[in-house]
């Protein structure tokens, strides 16, 4: 008997839920019991143009006897991620959960990359989770309780051709979450990643038609819907897709202290296989963690 994770009495945004996997964590939240804010500004996938796809989400979710809300704001749009949250909360009177989701690709090798679409691709993920995370932030803190999910994704984690600008918006987004998860922590806010891999109309000329149907986008929400409940871990990156879920660390060698006549190029150079040695490796939890870590060899322990 696994129980049920309910979300009766939680209010949870979820931004570019007009299709794809943001639509498939709204449906589920809704189906447990969460009232949802449908944000989607209707974009192509290069971020361009408008259509109604919130609304359609949320008839969806209306028709199945849920309770949601469209918004169209942009996520780049500071004022628009504040209005949009004063609205959920004057209408059912607090935000409880913020899945950052809303995402485009202008996918090409960087030789080829205009800077306007390395700062475009990075204004829509990073500054545009930064902005609808603020904006909630407060009230989170107030009402001493939060729960935030980022989108990563493998490009993000461990890069691929063609997607500077994705990939290090993605990255940013794995640590915007260690920071806020230490800052939120005192006020019960828990701040996970997840890096989904998902059949949807971003990987539709990736993916073999089999794999499209194998990776679909309900297989993901069970760990995006996981991080955002009351139980939720905090300061985790998660990988899901196809109904695998992994883990992905940051993790730090033991290292070498260098002194003397090796505290040099050559040394660096010399010693260069036991600094990059991962016996004994360790995943800090924090930056100072790992001064702590340089400050202990210094001490000789
Ligand atoms: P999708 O293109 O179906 O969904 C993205 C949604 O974001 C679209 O509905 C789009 O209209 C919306 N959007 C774009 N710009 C916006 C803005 N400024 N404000 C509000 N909404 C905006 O693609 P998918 O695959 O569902 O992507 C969801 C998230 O998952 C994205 O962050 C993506 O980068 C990430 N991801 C997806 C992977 C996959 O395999 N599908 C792999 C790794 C990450």
């Amino acid at each position: 008997n696994l129980g049920s994770i309910r979300f009766e009495g939680r209010v949870a945004i979820v931004t570019g839920a007009g299709g794809g996997l943001g639509r498939e964590y709204a449906l589920e939240l809704a189906r447990r019991g969460a009232k949802v804010v449908v944000n989607d500004l209707g974009a192509s996938r290069d971020g361009t143009g408008h259509s109604d796809a919130a609304l359609k989400v949320v008839e969806e979710i209306e028709a199945a006897g849920g309770e949601a809300m469209s918004n169209g704001g942009s996520v780049t749009d500071y004022d628009q991620m504040v209005e949009m949250v004063a609205r959920a909360s004057e209408k059912w009177g607090g935000v409880h959960i913020l899945i950052n989701n809303a995402g485009v690709l202008r996918d090409k090798s960087f030789a080829k990359m205009e800077p306007a679409d390395f700062k475009f691709v990075v204004d829509v993920h990073l500054n545009g989770s930064a902005n609808a995370t603020k904006a909630v932030w407060d009230m989170m803190r107030g009402q001493n309780y939060g729960r935030i999910l980022m989108t990563a994704s493998s490009t993000g984690l461990y890069g691929n051709f063609g997607q500077a600008n994705y990939g290090a918006a993605k990255l940013g987004l794995a640590r915007l979450t260690k920071t806020l998860a230490i800052e939120g922590a005192k006020n019960n806010i828990k701040v996970n990643t997840i890096a989904p891999t998902a059949g949807t109309r971003m990987t539709q000329d990736i993916f073999p038609e089999e794999a499209f149907k194998a990776f679909s986008p309900d297989k993901v929400a069970p760990a995006a819907v996981f991080l955002v409940s009351e139980d939720a871990p905090t300061n985790m990156i998660v990988g899901a897709g196809a109904g695998v879920f992994q883990a992905a660390y940051v993790t730090l060698t033991q290292g070498k202290l260098l002194t003397g006549d090796d505290l040099s190029v050559e040394g660096v150079a010399a010693n260069w296989d036991a600094i990059i040695d991962r016996a004994g490796e360790i995943v800090p939890q924090s930056g100072s963690e790992q001064s702590m870590t340089i400050l202990s060899k210094l001490q000789g322990r």
